[in-house]
Protein backbone atom coordinates (compact mmCIF):
# COMPACT_ATOMS: atom_id res chain seq x y z
CA UNK A 1 0.00 0.00 0.00
CA UNK A 2 1.17 3.67 -0.84
CA UNK A 3 -0.30 6.68 1.03
CA UNK A 4 0.05 10.05 -0.62
CA UNK A 5 -0.24 12.95 1.53
CA UNK A 6 -1.15 16.11 -0.27
CA UNK A 7 -0.69 19.05 1.55
CA UNK A 8 -0.42 22.56 2.51
CA UNK A 9 -1.48 25.14 4.99
CA UNK A 10 -2.51 27.56 2.28
CA UNK A 11 -6.18 27.43 0.66
CA UNK A 12 -6.46 27.43 -2.63
CA UNK A 13 -3.48 25.67 -3.46
CA UNK A 14 -4.86 22.67 -5.49
CA UNK A 15 -4.67 19.97 -2.58
CA UNK A 16 -8.28 19.16 -3.65
CA UNK A 17 -7.36 19.40 -7.14
CA UNK A 18 -4.29 17.32 -7.16
CA UNK A 19 -6.02 14.63 -4.23
CA UNK A 20 -8.93 13.73 -6.10
CA UNK A 21 -7.37 13.60 -9.29
CA UNK A 22 -4.65 11.40 -7.90
CA UNK A 23 -7.25 9.16 -6.42
CA UNK A 24 -9.07 8.91 -9.69
CA UNK A 25 -5.99 8.33 -11.91
CA UNK A 26 -5.67 5.31 -9.42
CA UNK A 27 -8.81 3.84 -9.59
CA UNK A 28 -9.01 3.75 -13.19
CA UNK A 29 -5.94 1.92 -13.51
CA UNK A 30 -7.11 -0.82 -11.42
CA UNK A 31 -5.79 0.02 -8.14
CA UNK A 32 -7.85 -0.29 -4.65
CA UNK A 33 -7.86 3.38 -3.97
CA UNK A 34 -9.04 4.99 -0.67
CA UNK A 35 -9.36 8.91 -0.47
CA UNK A 36 -9.62 10.81 2.99
CA UNK A 37 -11.01 14.08 3.36
CA UNK A 38 -9.66 15.98 6.17
CA UNK A 39 -10.74 19.20 5.17
CA UNK A 40 -14.46 20.32 7.17
CA UNK A 41 -15.73 21.49 3.56
CA UNK A 42 -15.91 18.38 2.41
CA UNK A 43 -14.82 18.97 -1.37
CA UNK A 44 -13.43 15.71 -1.57
CA UNK A 45 -16.40 14.29 -0.27
CA UNK A 46 -18.75 16.02 -2.83
CA UNK A 47 -16.68 15.15 -5.50
CA UNK A 48 -16.79 12.07 -5.41
CA UNK A 49 -20.97 12.01 -4.82
CA UNK A 50 -21.41 13.61 -8.29
CA UNK A 51 -18.73 11.36 -9.25
CA UNK A 52 -20.99 7.78 -8.31
CA UNK A 53 -23.64 9.08 -9.94
CA UNK A 54 -21.63 7.99 -13.05
CA UNK A 55 -20.05 5.00 -13.83
CA UNK A 56 -16.52 5.91 -13.32
CA UNK A 57 -14.20 3.69 -11.25
CA UNK A 58 -14.84 3.78 -7.33
CA UNK A 59 -12.66 4.87 -4.84
CA UNK A 60 -14.03 4.39 -1.27
CA UNK A 61 -14.58 7.64 0.51
CA UNK A 62 -13.58 8.02 4.30
CA UNK A 63 -14.66 11.81 6.06
CA UNK A 64 -12.02 12.02 8.37
CA UNK A 65 -12.80 16.48 8.83
CA UNK A 66 -13.93 15.42 12.42
CA UNK A 67 -13.72 13.28 15.65
CA UNK A 68 -17.02 10.84 15.20
CA UNK A 69 -18.36 10.16 19.29
CA UNK A 70 -18.47 6.61 19.90
CA UNK A 71 -16.20 5.32 17.72
CA UNK A 72 -12.22 4.56 18.12
CA UNK A 73 -10.19 7.05 15.64
CA UNK A 74 -8.81 3.82 14.16
CA UNK A 75 -12.19 2.70 13.38
CA UNK A 76 -13.77 5.99 11.67
CA UNK A 77 -10.49 5.98 9.50
CA UNK A 78 -10.60 1.99 8.93
CA UNK A 79 -10.13 1.23 5.02
CA UNK A 80 -10.67 -1.82 2.68
CA UNK A 81 -7.96 -4.63 3.64
CA UNK A 82 -6.93 -4.62 0.11
CA UNK A 83 -6.57 -1.05 -0.93
CA UNK A 84 -3.76 -0.50 -2.52
CA UNK A 85 -3.68 3.45 -2.48
CA UNK A 86 -4.46 5.76 -0.18
CA UNK A 87 -4.84 9.71 -0.85
CA UNK A 88 -5.12 12.03 1.68
CA UNK A 89 -6.66 15.18 1.12
CA UNK A 90 -5.90 17.35 3.99
CA UNK A 91 -7.75 20.98 4.88
CA UNK A 92 -5.99 24.54 4.74
CA UNK A 93 -4.53 25.05 8.52
CA UNK A 94 -5.02 22.45 10.77
CA UNK A 95 -3.85 21.79 14.22
CA UNK A 96 -0.85 20.26 15.14
CA UNK A 97 -2.97 17.20 16.07
CA UNK A 98 -4.19 16.04 13.00
CA UNK A 99 -1.17 17.55 10.85
CA UNK A 100 0.96 14.98 13.06
CA UNK A 101 -2.15 11.92 12.72
CA UNK A 102 -1.67 12.96 8.49
CA UNK A 103 2.14 13.26 8.32
CA UNK A 104 2.48 10.07 10.39
CA UNK A 105 0.23 8.25 7.67
CA UNK A 106 2.35 9.27 4.86
CA UNK A 107 4.68 7.50 2.98
CA UNK A 108 4.73 9.93 0.39
CA UNK A 109 3.75 13.80 0.51
CA UNK A 110 2.95 16.23 -2.47
CA UNK A 111 2.64 19.99 -1.72
CA UNK A 112 1.00 21.74 -4.16
CA UNK A 113 2.43 25.61 -4.24
CA UNK A 114 0.99 27.99 -6.79
CA UNK A 115 3.07 30.82 -7.75
CA UNK A 116 2.20 34.04 -5.92
CA UNK A 117 4.86 35.43 -3.94
CA UNK A 118 2.76 34.72 -0.77
CA UNK A 119 2.01 31.52 -0.86
CA UNK A 120 5.54 30.62 -1.76
CA UNK A 121 6.64 32.39 1.14
CA UNK A 122 4.32 30.45 3.22
CA UNK A 123 5.26 27.26 1.77
CA UNK A 124 8.68 27.13 2.32
CA UNK A 125 8.01 27.84 6.11
CA UNK A 126 5.41 25.21 6.25
CA UNK A 127 7.83 22.88 4.05
CA UNK A 128 10.00 23.04 6.79
CA UNK A 129 7.70 22.63 9.81
CA UNK A 130 6.56 19.03 7.45
CA UNK A 131 10.83 17.83 7.57
CA UNK A 132 10.93 18.82 11.39
CA UNK A 133 7.42 16.24 11.94
CA UNK A 134 8.99 13.77 9.69
CA UNK A 135 12.66 14.29 11.51
CA UNK A 136 11.15 13.53 14.24
CA UNK A 137 9.56 10.26 14.05
CA UNK A 138 11.24 6.79 14.47
CA UNK A 139 10.47 5.67 10.85
CA UNK A 140 11.43 9.05 8.91
CA UNK A 141 11.83 7.36 5.48
CA UNK A 142 8.83 9.91 4.26
CA UNK A 143 9.18 11.67 0.99
CA UNK A 144 8.47 15.18 0.35
CA UNK A 145 8.08 16.65 -3.34
CA UNK A 146 6.37 19.64 -4.27
CA UNK A 147 4.51 20.28 -7.32
CA UNK A 148 3.67 23.99 -8.87
CA UNK A 149 -0.01 24.44 -9.62
CA UNK A 150 -1.44 26.82 -11.55
CA UNK A 151 1.49 27.81 -13.87
CA UNK A 152 1.10 30.53 -15.89
CA UNK A 153 4.11 32.03 -17.96
CA UNK A 154 5.92 33.28 -15.08
CA UNK A 155 7.97 30.25 -13.78
CA UNK A 156 10.82 32.24 -12.42
CA UNK A 157 8.70 33.09 -9.70
CA UNK A 158 9.37 29.54 -8.21
CA UNK A 159 12.86 30.45 -8.03
CA UNK A 160 13.37 31.29 -4.55
CA UNK A 161 11.47 28.32 -3.69
CA UNK A 162 13.69 26.50 -5.71
CA UNK A 163 16.82 27.26 -4.19
CA UNK A 164 14.99 26.72 -0.35
CA UNK A 165 13.93 23.53 -1.57
CA UNK A 166 17.85 22.39 -3.25
CA UNK A 167 19.15 23.14 0.66
CA UNK A 168 16.42 20.39 2.08
CA UNK A 169 16.99 18.18 -1.39
CA UNK A 170 13.55 18.36 -1.58
CA UNK A 171 12.27 17.84 -5.74
CA UNK A 172 10.37 19.84 -7.59
CA UNK A 173 8.35 16.83 -9.27
CA UNK A 174 5.63 18.43 -11.62
CA UNK A 175 4.16 21.54 -13.06
CA UNK A 176 0.30 21.59 -13.59
CA UNK A 177 -0.69 24.45 -15.54
CA UNK A 178 -3.76 26.50 -15.07
CA UNK A 179 -6.53 25.03 -17.55
CA UNK A 180 -10.37 24.88 -17.45
CA UNK A 181 -9.94 20.88 -18.26
CA UNK A 182 -9.43 20.98 -14.14
CA UNK A 183 -13.01 22.62 -13.76
CA UNK A 184 -14.81 20.39 -15.98
CA UNK A 185 -13.46 17.59 -14.43
CA UNK A 186 -13.91 18.39 -10.80
CA UNK A 187 -17.59 19.07 -11.87
CA UNK A 188 -18.24 15.93 -13.15
CA UNK A 189 -16.44 13.73 -10.36
CA UNK A 190 -13.82 13.02 -12.78
CA UNK A 191 -10.02 13.38 -12.99
CA UNK A 192 -8.39 15.01 -16.50
CA UNK A 193 -7.24 11.67 -17.52
CA UNK A 194 -10.77 10.12 -17.63
CA UNK A 195 -12.03 13.31 -20.33
CA UNK A 196 -11.53 12.44 -23.98
CA UNK A 197 -7.45 12.80 -24.48
CA UNK A 198 -7.25 14.59 -27.49
CA UNK A 199 -8.35 17.71 -25.21
CA UNK A 200 -5.77 16.97 -22.25
CA UNK A 201 -2.90 16.24 -23.81
CA UNK A 202 -1.11 19.19 -21.92
CA UNK A 203 -2.59 18.07 -18.78
CA UNK A 204 -1.52 14.31 -18.96
CA UNK A 205 1.92 14.99 -20.15
CA UNK A 206 2.49 17.46 -17.29
CA UNK A 207 1.13 14.70 -14.89
CA UNK A 208 3.60 12.37 -16.32
CA UNK A 209 6.56 13.14 -14.25
CA UNK A 210 4.62 13.09 -10.96
CA UNK A 211 3.55 9.56 -12.04
CA UNK A 212 6.48 8.29 -12.67
CA UNK A 213 7.96 9.44 -9.36
CA UNK A 214 4.88 8.34 -6.78
CA UNK A 215 5.14 4.55 -9.08
CA UNK A 216 9.47 5.10 -8.31
CA UNK A 217 8.56 6.06 -4.50
CA UNK A 218 6.17 3.33 -4.09
CA UNK A 219 7.99 0.07 -3.59
CA UNK A 220 9.68 1.54 -0.65
CA UNK A 221 6.97 0.07 1.91
CA UNK A 222 4.33 -1.22 -0.72
CA UNK A 223 3.32 -4.30 -2.56
CA UNK A 224 1.77 -3.37 -5.67
CA UNK A 225 4.06 -0.84 -8.20
CA UNK A 226 1.97 -0.75 -11.15
CA UNK A 227 2.49 2.55 -13.12
CA UNK A 228 -0.92 3.63 -13.59
CA UNK A 229 -2.04 4.37 -16.98
CA UNK A 230 -2.55 7.97 -18.26
CA UNK A 231 -4.02 8.05 -21.85
CA UNK A 232 -5.38 4.74 -21.72
CA UNK A 233 -7.88 5.33 -19.06
CA UNK A 234 -9.40 7.84 -20.87
CA UNK A 235 -13.24 8.58 -22.20
CA UNK A 236 -14.17 9.23 -25.64
N1 LIG B 1 -4.26 23.42 -12.31
C1 LIG B 1 -5.42 24.06 -12.14
N2 LIG B 1 -6.03 24.65 -13.21
C2 LIG B 1 -7.19 25.32 -13.05
N3 LIG B 1 -7.84 25.45 -11.88
C3 LIG B 1 -7.28 24.89 -10.79
C4 LIG B 1 -6.07 24.15 -10.85
N4 LIG B 1 -5.77 23.72 -9.60
C5 LIG B 1 -6.76 24.15 -8.80
N5 LIG B 1 -7.67 24.86 -9.50
C6 LIG B 1 -8.86 25.54 -8.97
O1 LIG B 1 -8.42 26.38 -7.92
C7 LIG B 1 -9.35 26.38 -6.86
C8 LIG B 1 -8.64 25.90 -5.58
O2 LIG B 1 -8.20 24.57 -5.79
P1 LIG B 1 -8.39 23.45 -4.68
O3 LIG B 1 -7.91 22.19 -5.25
O4 LIG B 1 -9.78 23.48 -4.14
O5 LIG B 1 -7.37 24.00 -3.57
P2 LIG B 1 -7.24 23.58 -2.02
O6 LIG B 1 -7.85 22.24 -1.85
O7 LIG B 1 -5.77 23.62 -1.78
O8 LIG B 1 -7.95 24.65 -1.24
C9 LIG B 1 -10.49 25.47 -7.29
O9 LIG B 1 -11.50 26.27 -7.84
C10 LIG B 1 -9.86 24.58 -8.36
O10 LIG B 1 -10.81 24.14 -9.30
MG1 LIG C 1 -9.35 21.49 -0.55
Amino acid sequence: MQTVLVINSKGGSGKTTIASNLASLFAASHLKTALMDYDPQGSSLHWNQLREQGDSPAIHMVDASHFKVGVTRTFQLRIPHNTERVVIDAPAGMCKKILNEMVIKADVIIVPVVPSPIDIHASSEFIYELKLIINACRHNHTIIGVVANRIRAKKALYRPLKHFLDELNIPFVAALADTDNYIRAVESGLGVHELSPQTVRLELSQWLPLVKWLAAHSSVSHRSQSVPLMAGSARG
